[in-house]
């Protein structure tokens, strides 16, 4: 379970807890193993100080300020899906260039520094176009570590290569191919147990060996079972591999760039419990499947939503469920059901929603406690609750 706090439970209109309010909760191993939230950076790591949560590895995997849009081609794409279903799912654009990206990053940095445990690190993913200058950031907030006169010193401990191998090549220039991961340890003392890879020597063929700063691990290619269709997606592989250098079983270990969730997805494989946020609506509704196809229990929570102002009313046989601020429409109709303002004992078939920010019809059918969802979110099919409702009621 999480630490007090993090898994807080909501009536109708109560209080409201870290990030108001709890939006969805599924029985899996153990509700509140992890903890999705949409929400900015800055506010989510605020929002886990002030509620002094402590985790002990914050893996952050910003935008690169590469001066873009990303865009996300959903892979589970309903038959009558138009091509719309292709969208932006975040944009790296600056008004102000490189100096407006740091000044964005210095205080979720900051933040995330007064966050972890005493042991405590940050893997900070970055590529060439911002890593010297995160670096110095990092630098000044965390220390200079191994960079300076006293190797055991808090702050720098490794700047790690991701080799992806993938990639374009230019007749202009080296063609680039890999990202940079700054480690950085909040103390004198931190947790590393080192990770280890194949050997590659001779000598020692079919041994394994401690890994070295430069990871050698393939990109996700395009028809890769764990490929979501969520740009800029981590293959789990290396997420495996640094979630289990950097903490231990029963550890927290956050994201606040969570994009499609891999980071929460390679931490709850491993028994590490998770928070993983992020301000973009397909963001966590990806990370939300990938998770709970772990079984894993998974609370949903939002900063733009609240518990007392439910948009469902019921009409006739019919309940009508108003789409907010993107939110999943099951995530709000899971929501309402756990706060007792939705009839337990309703099962839920929404139609496709088509527009998701119109209201939604969804007839009740008699079932025995059962809630089922068959919808659209955000503009793709979804098939969740039926089977993990079937296996109990919700918590109390
Ligand atoms: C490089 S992607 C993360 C990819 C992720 N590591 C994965 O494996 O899928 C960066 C993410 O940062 C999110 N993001 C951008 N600005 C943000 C902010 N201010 N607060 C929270 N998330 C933000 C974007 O929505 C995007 O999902």
């Amino acid at each position: 379970m999480l630490p007090p706090g993090t898994g807080g439970e909501h009536s109708c209109g109560a209080k409201a807890d870290v990030l108001p309010p709890v939006v969805e909760r599924h029985p899996g191993s153990a509700a509140g193993d992890a903890v999705v939230a949409r929400v900015d950076a800055l506010a989510a790591a605020r929002a886990l100080g002030a509620a002094e949560i402590h985790p002990r590895l914050v893996y952050l995997d910003p935008p690169f300020a590469a001066d873009r849009d990303f865009v996300y081609s959903p892979r589970q794409v309903p038959a009558d899906a138009s091509a719309a279903c292709e969208r932006v799912a975040f944009r790296d654009r600056w008004d102000g260039g490189l100096d407006a990206y740091l000044a964005f990053m210095e205080p979720i940095l900051n933040a995330v520094r007064d966050l972890l445990t005493e042991d405590g690190s940050l893997l900070l993913h970055c590529d060439h176009r911002a890593s010297p200058y995160l670096a110095v950031l990092c630098d000044r907030i965390f220390g200079l570590g191994d960079r300076g006169p006293r190797p055991r010193a808090p702050g720098f401990r490794n700047e790690l290569i991701w080799s992806y191998g993938l990639g374009g090549s230019s007749p202009r220039a080296y063609p680039k191919k890999h990202d940079t991961i700054l480690w950085y340890s909040r103390g004198s003392q931190w947790f590393f147990e080192p990770p280890r890879v194949p050997a590659t020597s001779m000598r020692m063929r079919g041994q394994l060996k401690k890994a070295p700063d430069v990871l050698a691990i393939a990109s996700i290619n395009n028809m890769a079972a764990e490929r979501t269709g969520y740009p800029t997606q981590k293959p789990l592989a290396l997420l495996d591999l640094l979630v289990r250098a950097h903490s231990e079983p029963g550890d927290l270990v956050a994201d606040l760039f969570c994009g499609s969730g891999t980071t929460g997805v390679a931490a709850a494989r491993c028994d590490r419990r998770v928070w993983v946020s992020d301000q973009g609506a397909d963001a966590v509704a990806v990370a939300r499947e990938r998770l709970l196809d772990l079984d894993v229990g998974v609370t949903m929570r939002s900063a733009t939503t609240s518990a007392s102002s439910w948009p469902i009313r019921r009409a006739g046989d019919r309940w009508h469920v108003a789409q907010i601020d993107d939110m999943p429409l099951e995530s709000l109709a899971i929501g309402a059901w756990h706060d007792g303002c939705l009839d337990v004992s309703a099962r839920w078939s929404t139609a496709s929603a088509g527009d998701s920010s119109t209201a939604v019809d969804a007839p009740i059918q008699p079932a025995d406690g059962a809630l089922e969802i068959h919808g659209t979110v955000a503009g793709f099919s979804v098939r969740d609750a039926a089977g993990r409702a079937a296996r109990g009621p919700l918590p109390p």
